[in-house]
């Protein structure tokens, strides 16, 4: 049934502009530069560590060329791949190119390609051997002569957790990192998620980065947070007036939030023996979600003000117990299956992946928020791998009317819900009941249903593009907060520490491409709720 978040007339004329329809290649209305009307990029030279990594080639690079292409870079700018491969620039150029004609969300122009790949350069470096950083700090310099870069930095560090301190301290210990209060350039590291292994680890590796950075020249990414859709959950319940009353636990009945994804660990088996699914994707994207959802409106949209609700947020969270850990959370481990009707192995077969692994590729958890709003207000939350879909979703379920006039028991009343689809198929649907046209009183949920493809066209920015646009602008609303990392790690560690206690049940395995442990479905039954199906 029924579509109809229609534009306004003003509207529509928008998004039926050439600019809007101009799909992947053509020209489009930048909502980077809209964000950021009034300021305009500083000079600057990015330096990215673990240039030979996937991460470098798949995203970074691919944003960095879509943001030179739609005139977001400084026109001074320059970009130092580092890693320990013996790459000439050339090679490295090469490379970098392939990723962009492979990934990149608009097509690329060789004339293009070359202008970019003009400013590309490549530094060979062991991180942990100070002469890689004694050389790089000459080049750098040079590098901002011929280029008018003025000395300014930012060191993407798109490493494992473990290498940041390390990095981090032949850095300044070069002369390459600069105080915070030097106001003629400025050096800005961006930290790869997960921060930290654990808490402890967290808070050492904090303590470790702070003796030589200032909080505001770390930039934790979290690259959920720079997508359209997750960006819209603030806008959508803080700039309509018709939501926002009902966003409490009078109204709502329970949310759930899944993350869902086909794709195995791929070749990164030896990161998820060392990460795992809650390392990986709860502790930092599906949190921050959960915060977005959850959080009171910020008094101002400065990054403070917006942190600090969402850290209220987690602080409220309730830590459990070891037998509510038991009550309240599942696991899980992909097993042979089939996703689209090819086979698949298990995660124990993948390479890289201990043949007897207990790591987790799948959990879900039931997580209660200890405040006036959501006390008593389940939110149940899922993420893995080797699920049947990719999906992201946000469904908020609302408390079913009394089954007095239309509906006789609540089987047959189905309750308003509010679904935010973050990916793919973009977009909120609202779903409410209906009369079906006739002589019977026939109820049926309807939706309306919004789509960001359909209403704005598709040239929204990648995720990477609007963070590092920001962290270059030294706005770091969009990047986690010390205390909100350390806050999920609070709640998250004593799981870890328990499940690492014992080895995976066997009903604890699911067959990729099912929805996980059949366990995860009872989590909900128990409170008479079952999962929405995706
Ligand atoms: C990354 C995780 O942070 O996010 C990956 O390390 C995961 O395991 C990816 O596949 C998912 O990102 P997206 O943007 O495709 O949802």
């Amino acid at each position: 049934m029924a579509n109809s978040a229609q534009p306004s007339d003003n509207q529509k004329d928008q998004s039926m502009s050439p600019q809007n329809k101009s799909g992947n290649n053509g020209p489009f209305k930048n909502p980077l530069k809209e964000a950021h009307q009034h300021s305009s990029p500083d000079p600057c030279l990015i330096v990215i560590f673990g240039a030979s990594g996937d991460l470098t080639m798949r995203k970074l690079i691919p944003a960095l060329y879509n943001l030179m292409y739609d005139g977001s870079l400084p026109q001074n700018f320059v970009c130092v791949g580092v890693a320990r491969r013996d790459f000439s620039h050339d090679d490295f150029r090469k490379k970098m190119m392939d990723g962009i004609r492979q990934f990149s969300r608009t097509k690329p122009s060789d004339e293009e390609l070359e202008k970019f790949s003009s400013r590309l350069f490549y530094h060979k470096a062991d991180f942990a051997d100070d002469n890689g950083y004694k050389t790089l700090q000459p080049f750098l310099q040079d590098l901002d002569k011929r280029y008018g870069t003025r000395g300014n930095r930012v060191f993407y560090l798109a490493v494992q957790a473990s290498a940041f301190t390390t990095i981090v301290d032949h850095l300044k210990s070069n002369g390459l990192i600069y105080s915070l209060s030097d106001k003629e350039r400025f050096s800005r590291i961006i930290l790869e998620k997960p921060f930290g292994h654990d808490l402890n680890s967290a808070i050492s590796l904090q303590a470790d980065l702070t003796n030589n950075l200032h909080e505001q020249q770390i930039y934790r990414i979290d690259h959920y947070l720079g997508k359209e859709t997750v960006q819209n959950l603030l806008v959508f319940r803080f700039s309509n007036a018709i939501f926002e009353g009902l966003w409490n636990n009078r109204y709502v009945d329970n949310v759930q939030i899944t993350v869902a994804e086909s794709i195995g660990v791929e070749s990164r088996g030896d990161f998820y023996e060392s990460a795992g699914l809650v390392r990986d994707i709860i502790q930092n994207h599906l949190m921050q979600l959960l915060c977005l959802v959850a959080m009171e409106p910020p008094t101002n949209l400065t990054p403070q003000a917006i942190r600090d609700e969402k850290v209220k947020v987690l602080e409220a969270i309730r830590h459990y117990s070891e037998a509510e850990i038991g009550q309240f959370t599942r696991r899980g481990q992909y097993s042979p299956g089939f996703i689209e009707g090819e086979p698949v192995v298990a995660y124990r077969k993948e390479d890289r992946v201990n043949p007897n692994s207990n790591v987790e590729t799948f959990a879900a958890m039931e997580i209660h928020i200890e405040n006036w709003r959501w006390s008593g207000v389940p939110f149940y939350i899922r993420a893995g791998k080797r699920l049947p879909k990719r999906s992201t979703e946000i469904v908020v379920t609302f408390k079913r009317t009394p089954n007095i006039l239309f509906h006789k028991d609540d089987k047959h009343n189905t309750p308003n819900q509010i679904i935010f689809r973050i990916q793919p198929n973009e977009g909120t649907s609202i779903q409410f009941n209906s009369k079906v046209p006739g002589s019977m009183n026939i109820i049926q949920p309807v939706n309306m249903d919004f789509q960001y493809a359909s209403y704005f066209g598709r040239g929204v920015p990648e995720a990477y593009e609007r963070l590092i646009y920001d962290c270059i602008l030294g706005d770091n609303t969009l990047f986690a907060r010390v205390d909100e990392s350390l806050n999920s790690w609070k709640f998250l560690t004593p799981i870890l520490e328990y499940w690492a206690k014992s080895p995976l049940k066997e009903e604890e395995f699911y067959p990729a491409g099912t929805w996980g442990t059949p366990d995860a479905e009872l989590l909900l039954r128990a409170g008479g709720r079952i999962w929405k199906a995706l």
